[in-house]
């Protein structure tokens, strides 16, 4: 595996190497001993053409603890605000001998492109591109549902996941239904007509138009954002309305079944698709995923550069 730029580019027990090389190297990390010297004197890029806060600093910290060099480039404040192309940007890369390039952009399938041209020749991982894929976020997410519902280090298969809100604008969505679905879970999307993309039909999953009805039968509950910035229609008449029918609040929490857990990837709109003691709730495990963000991207970075996983007790 040289690239991470879709889910579907992994099988399953790809998937499930890199879950368990992050579990391998979770136990690192709480350790006092958190740096290991696998990518020392290669250099990683963290190329961001779309705002960020948790990806970008979350691969910056699992780089760096893995004792890799590390170049910060974001658009703001960088030739590309210019007008420079993906191509120039790229060969700039190549020139400072850039060995992975973590890449987010507006576009879909701007990973893709990196990775197919020649303008450079490191790993390229896809960071998040437009509304296609997200596929750090779907391992993560993953590694979180398995470490919570006592799956130990095996699949998914049983658990069963709503995911809630705006599917339309996620690319969260996409690369998590892939991995869930590849993984064993069963997933129901949860979402207004209007955010639910052409061509859902097709997906391996279920959908549903009413929270209420589907809220006590599922082990996870992952609410989206509403993705105002992507937004050039109106999708729903307004916020409250919204809220009244897709947002989860303490009322819904309470159907919740009694071990089932609420993930939200962040930014959250608090108030807007999740209640603020929601978020904040016992239930929630939305700080942890931050944290497992740091293990699931150390591990994809192992693989790829190292080139296998991490064998238990290997450290
Ligand atoms: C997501 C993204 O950027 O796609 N956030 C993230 O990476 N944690 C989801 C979102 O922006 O709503």
């Amino acid at each position: 595996m040289r690239h991470l730029l879709s889910i579907s580019d992994l099988t399953k027990l790809e998937a499930i190497s890199i879950l368990d090389t992050a579990t391998e190297l979770s136990r690192i990390s709480d350790g006092a001993v958190k740096k290991l010297p696998t990518l020392r004197g290669r250099t990683i890029v963290n190329l961001f053409a779309e705002d960020s806060t948790r990806t970008r600093i979350s691969f910056e910290a699992a780089a760096k603890r893995l004792s890799a060099d590390v170049i910060n480039f974001s658009a703001k404040g960088s030739s590309v605000s210019k007008g420079e192309s993906l191509k120039d940007t790229a060969l700039t890369l190549q020139a400072m001998g850039a060995d992975a390039v973590i890449i987010r952009h507006g576009a879909s399938g701007a990973p893709q492109r990196l990775a197919d041209s020649e303008w450079m020749h490191g790993s390229v991982i896809n960071a998040g591109d437009g509304t296609h894929e997200h596929p750090s976020q779907a391992l993560l997410d993953a590694f979180t549902m398995r470490k919570h519902l006592g799956k130990g280090s095996s699949d998914l298969a049983g658990i069963r996941v709503a995911i809630v809100g705006d599917v339309l604008h996620s690319r969260v969505a996409r690369s998590n239904v892939l991995l869930l679905t590849l993984l064993g879970a069963s997933v129901t999307l949860v979402a207004p007509p209007t955010l639910l993309p052409v061509g859902v039909t097709s997906w391996p999953v279920t959908i549903s138009y009413d929270l209420d009805s589907v809220i006590a039968n599922v082990d996870v509950v992952m609410m989206l954002r509403v993705q105002q910035e992507r937004m050039t229609d109106l999708f729903f008449p307004n916020a409250r309305e919204y809220s009244r029918y897709f947002g989860l609040n303490t009322e819904r929490l309470k159907l919740m079944a009694p071990n089932a857990i609420v993930m939200h990837p962040g930014p959250m709109n608090r108030g807007l698709e999740i209640a603020a003691e929601v978020a904040d709730s016992a239930r929630s495990v939305i700080v942890e995923q931050v944290a497992n963000g740091v293990s699931v991207r150390m591990a994809i970075l192992y693989v790829l550069l190292a080139g296998h996983p991490l064998e238990a007790g290997a450290n």
